[in-house]
């Protein structure tokens, strides 16, 4: 079964935040989460098949490897919620281990509506688990999640693929603070974060030759042609990847070939770009493992464990509510 939400205002809502986002002085800026309409998320989908993006493997390979010690440290009953659960693929091997042991819901929070029905496709074959999915922001289907626990359930929350990366470090300490207080004691997190590399080693997984990553933050531009009625020329805009050094983060920019200007219809804009302007679309901040549990006491949770991938540095964190 998959819950709809209501999705009268979404167009206004994203013309509102191009609006802000390009009209601000300074920097010019779109949220990230716009990247994943149907053909973003695709080509998501793409990037972590490309052999120099090597994160979703890792995270894979570590759920795959450690499924049944992760949820042999887990309480009693437990009900499992998604934030952006995309495809659902890597989620298989811990609603695999925990079907063994009890009839299991599964509630994937996922504000694509193609990805959430794939994600019902691609795990609706597990036996002994159920899976109702929330087309929602995180928070909001998180609490739709929390109404529906029963008195003796916990709950295991799953935000996988570093995903909490997109979250500057400060914003990524009050996202999982916001989790933390709609969870009881002794819920649990499990949180997966990519870990510090070598400038070199980033910037080819996150400006691959092949021009996926490009394409990827192009759609962007292009979705805002497709959804508001605008003119942006894609070929006068090149995707960027930037080390952030103070950040600690991989930055995704989109920069003007030439000076030209852009018509946003239904945000009802033009706006100028200067030859060389950029706007960031997006950033992946990356962790050291020796950060994470004070991260986690911070947000109001203890790391009770944590899974190192050995080829690709990236970390699977077990967070447990106190
Ligand atoms: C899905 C947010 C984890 O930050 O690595 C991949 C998105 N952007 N390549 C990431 C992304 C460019 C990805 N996350």
């Amino acid at each position: 079964m998959l819950v709809h939400a209501i999705t009268t205002n979404a167009t206004y809502e994203f013309a509102a935040d191009v609006r802000a986002g390009l009209t601000r002085p300074g920097q010019k800026e779109l949220p990230s989460k716009y990247l994943y309409d149907e053909l973003g998320s695709a080509l998501f989908e793409a990037i972590s098949h490309l052999p120099q993006y090597g994160l979703t493997r890792a995270d894979e390979r570590l759920l795959r490897r450690h499924s049944h010690e992760i949820v042999d440290r887990l309480a009693g009953p437990v009900a499992v919620a998604e934030l952006g659960s995309g495809s659902g693929i890597k989620t298989r091997w811990l609603l695999e281990a925990l079907s063994r042991r009890q009839r299991t819901f599964y509630y994937p929070v996922e504000i694509s509506p193609s990805a959430l029905a794939r994600c019902e496709q691609e795990l609706r074959d597990i036996e002994s688990v159920s899976i109702v999915g929330f087309e929602r922001e995180y928070l909001d289907g998180l609490l739709e999640v929390a109404a529906r626990r029963k008195s003796d359930q916990h709950l295991l929350v799953l935000f996988l693929g570093s995903t909490i990366g997109n979250f500057d470090r400060s914003a990524g300490v009050k996202f999982l603070a916001e989790v933390r207080r709609i969870l009881e004691p002794a819920d649990s997190l499990l949180l997966g974060t990519d870990l510090e590399k070598p400038g070199t080693r980033l910037l080819q997984a996150y400006d691959d030759d092949l021009g996926v990553t490009a394409a990827f933050d192009l759609n962007l531009l292009a979705r805002i042609n497709r959804e508001l009625n605008a003119n942006f020329d894609l070929r006068q805009f090149a995707h960027v990847a930037k080390i952030n050094e103070d950040s600690r983060s991989v930055e995704m920019h989109l920069r003007s070939k030439q000076r030209q200007t852009v018509t946003i219809a239904a945000a009802d804009i033009e706006v100028e770009f200067l030859e060389g302007e950029t706007i960031w679309t997006e950033s992946s901040h990356k962790y050291s493992a020796e950060e994470i549990p004070q991260i986690a006491r911070d947000a109001g949770f203890r790391c009770e464990a944590q899974w190192i991938d050995d080829q690709w540095p990236f970390a699977e964190n077990l967070l447990v509510a106190h």
